[in-house]
């Protein structure tokens, strides 16, 4: 699949089989993390696979993952993270946040669904998997095989602004 319509046929999956994501499966979409760029290839995330049932019910009580069987917790390590000098904005979500697009687009090409999700209670996380103190949850992502449908990839026309709102060319 060319680039471009892997970006189209990704979409939000909310109903998920029971089936098992086989482990090769999740070997690739976690070296398509590791392979992710970051700022000044600081590598400030910590990733976390929740596969087993005890886990996935502790993801469950911080966040609604659609029964997925497989969720990963991606977590930026603000101490690491790299400081931009002149206004200090830290970049840890950024790079959190393009490891995660990096994984669910690689699932994708796997015939598998995600969903990225933020809606969740960082605390309670926190909690269940006695994260340390400098590591956020940033993001999850939700991964399995899509139980129903997928949504149209020609979708994009009618659920996105249009493109010529979204870029202006030389002045906003
Ligand atoms: C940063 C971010 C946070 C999101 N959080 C949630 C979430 O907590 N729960 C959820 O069901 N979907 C969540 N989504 C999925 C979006 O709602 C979805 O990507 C958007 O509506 C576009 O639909 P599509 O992914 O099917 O193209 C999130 C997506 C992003 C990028």
């Amino acid at each position: 699949m060319d680039f471009i319509t892997l970006a189209k046929t990704r979409c939000s999956v909310r109903s998920y089989a029971s089936r098992k994501v086989e482990p090769e499966k999740l070997g690739r979409i976690l070296e398509a993390a590791h392979v992710a760029p970051t700022a000044a290839n600081l590598q400030p995330v910590r990733l976390l696979a929740v596969q087993s049932e005890e886990g996935l019910a502790k993801v469950g009580k911080a966040a609604n993952i659609y029964g997925a069987p497989l969720a990963v917790i991606v977590c930026a390590d603000h101490g690491k993270a790299w400081v931009r000098p002149f206004d200090r904005k830290q970049t840890g979500d950024i790079d959190a946040s393009i490891l995660t697009d990096h994984m669910m687009l690689a699932a994708t090409e796997l015939g598998l669904g995600s969903v990225w999700v933020c809606y969740f209670q960082p605390d309670i996380l926190r909690r269940e998997f006695s994260l340390p103190a400098n590591l956020e949850p940033v993001n999850i992502l939700a991964v399995g095989y899509p139980g129903e449908g997928l949504a149209d990839p020609a979708r994009h026309s009618r659920t996105r602004i249009p493109l010529d709102e979204l870029v202006s060319y030389e002045t906003l």
